[in-house]
């Protein structure tokens, strides 16, 4: 037997239910793992919510959860000896094998006990990793590497990151600074003494654009604010707000191809791109990259707080309110 997080109508955290659920079985192509640690992601709320329609209703309960950490716990056919980029990722001439530790993402589910995953969205855990720390790497590390690429920026550049203490806006911000290219970002004024020690320039929200008052500075809003922190200018903008800052964005950079959203779902009204998760690089060519800069430090993704499974519902009440220090994470007995 197993158990799962799901929700059979959408709704609020309430909806949530721990369900004892069969054992599921690897399909070919696929391993098994029984899951230590799941990261929480806004996408896990959205859908839940049913803001983002995928269907996950049409076949009964749906699954929440869409990136994991834990260990191999049986193979699905074609599995084994040799496939996979364990091996790319150092794990040994092995492959994949029961007991292996492992992280990755899946389109849902993993806020479970098991879940079934495909071994090319699967990285083996170096053994320095915490299944608390590889669960809340996958979507922000992902989507940080991606967008930076799509934005094309390079050392000597100046990059504006919107919610730049969230777990994309935290990674894309320190990858950034890695290859030398300014980083300011905006987030609340709590945030502003580690944004600093990350190398960011912090800029308070609110104002023209985003929510929040004129931010107390004569009217002259966040707009201003970017410029006075970045007086040789913006060269590019992630936003990972969704919080009304595409025309703003669009202005401060010089053009709409400047800018990537990967909140705001009318990116098309001013000709912005939105980045999605699905077709972008492999997991292993991102992390290849990634790993040694979490290993030697140069890179932290910290985590505002862990639950247990059983209070998934309160770590969505915390995802959906918004302020966050980096990732939550679920843990799993
Ligand atoms: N398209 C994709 O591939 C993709 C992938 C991952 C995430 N996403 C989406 O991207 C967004 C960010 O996700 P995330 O996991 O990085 O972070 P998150 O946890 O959703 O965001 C939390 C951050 O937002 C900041 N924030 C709150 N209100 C703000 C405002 N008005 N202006 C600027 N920042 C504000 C908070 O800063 P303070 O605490 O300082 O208030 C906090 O650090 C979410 O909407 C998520 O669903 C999309």
């Amino acid at each position: 037997m197993s158990q799962a997080i799901r929700y059979a109508r959408y709704g609020g955290p309430e909806v949530l239910t721990l369900d004892d659920v069969p054992l599921p079985d690897p399909g070919p192509g696929q391993v098994r793992v029984a899951v230590r640690a799941a990261g929480v992601n806004g996408i896990d709320w959205k859908l839940r919510r049913g803001f983002v329609d995928r269907g996950q209703l049409s076949a009964g309960p749906a699954g929440v959860g869409v990136e994991f950490a834990g260990t191999v716990d049986a193979l699905g056919a074609g599995v084994g000896t040799g496939t996979g980029t364990a091996v790319d990722l150092g794990a040994g001439a092995g492959g994949w094998r029961v007991g292996q530790a492992v992280f990755g993402r899946v389109l849902s589910g993993a806020v479970a006990t098991h879940v079934p995953a495909d071994v090319g969205n699967l990285l083996a855990m170096p053994a320095w990793l915490s299944f608390e720390q590889a669960a809340a790497l996958p979507v922000a590390v992902d989507t940080a590497w991606r967008t930076l690429r799509e934005l094309d920026v390079k050392e000597g550049h100046t990059l504006l990151i919107h919610a730049v203490a969230g777990g994309v806006g935290l990674v894309a911000a320190q990858l950034a600074r890695a290859r030398g290219v300014r980083v300011v970002g905006t987030a609340s004024p709590a945030r502003h003494d580690f944004l600093r020690e990350l190398g960011v320039r912090p800029v308070e929200y609110g104002g023209d654009g985003g929510d929040g008052g004129d931010g107390g500075d004569g009217g002259d809003g966040m707009a201003g604010r970017v410029r006075a922190a970045a007086p040789e200018g913006v060269d590019a903008v992630l936003d990972a707000s969704g919080r009304d800052v595409l025309a703003m964005s669009v202005e401060l950079a010089g053009g709409p191809d400047r800018v990537v959203t990967i909140a705001d779902g009318r990116a098309a009204e001013y000709g912005v791109r939105f980045s999605r998760g699905t077709g972008g690089p492999p997991l292993a060519e991102v992390f290849a990259d990634v790993l040694p800069l979490l290993e030697r430090g140069a890179l932290r993704v910290p985590i505002e707080r862990t639950f247990p499974l059983e209070r998934t519902a309160d770590a969505h009440r915390l995802s959906e309110e918004g302020h966050l220090l980096g990732k939550i994470v679920i843990t799993v007995p």
